[in-house]
């Protein structure tokens, strides 16, 4: 087998509030950035903390009227939203995804937190598992 760039980024748990969610990982050990993140376009703001060097946990919580975490709290509760890979070159691999008929969420990557480009895989395709992929936006040669 050949070496992969791919890695865990995130995971992502969805949260009723942040500062609820964040005190019970905060009570593990784990230190939040102090800087939380509203992704309008999502309807979602975000919170992270480093797991090690590479990986994140990050806390959804819904952001204004509506969007995708409103409707998976109201669905699900709280609890694990996703798992979240980078990868190397997220355009080609959305290509190869679809041609081995895997579901994404978007036609082309959209801007996620932190500016990167990120495209969701359907838990439909996955065995139940929401896969997000995210790229640096720099990296994109688009
Ligand atoms: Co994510």
């Amino acid at each position: 087998m050949l070496p992969t760039d791919t890695y865990l980024d995130h995971v992502a748990v969805a949260v009723e509030s942040l500062d609820l969610g964040e005190k019970i990982y905060t009570d593990l050990g784990l230190n939040f950035s102090s800087e939380r993140e509203v992704v309008k376009e999502q309807g979602v703001e975000v919170s992270f903390a480093p797991l090690d060097q590479r990986s994140r946990l990050e806390l959804l919580a819904p952001w204004g009227e509506d969007g995708p975490i409103h409707q998976f709290l109201a669905k699900e509760g709280p609890g694990i939203h996703h798992l979240c890979f980078r990868v190397n070159d997220i355009l080609s691999l959305c290509d190869s995804l679809r041609a081995k008929n895997y579901q994404l969420l978007y036609e082309r990557p959209k801007k996620g937190a932190g500016g990167m480009l990120v495209n969701f895989i359907h838990p439909k395709s996955t065995g139940g598992v929401l896969i997000e992929l995210s790229q640096k936006d720099e990296d994109s040669a688009n």
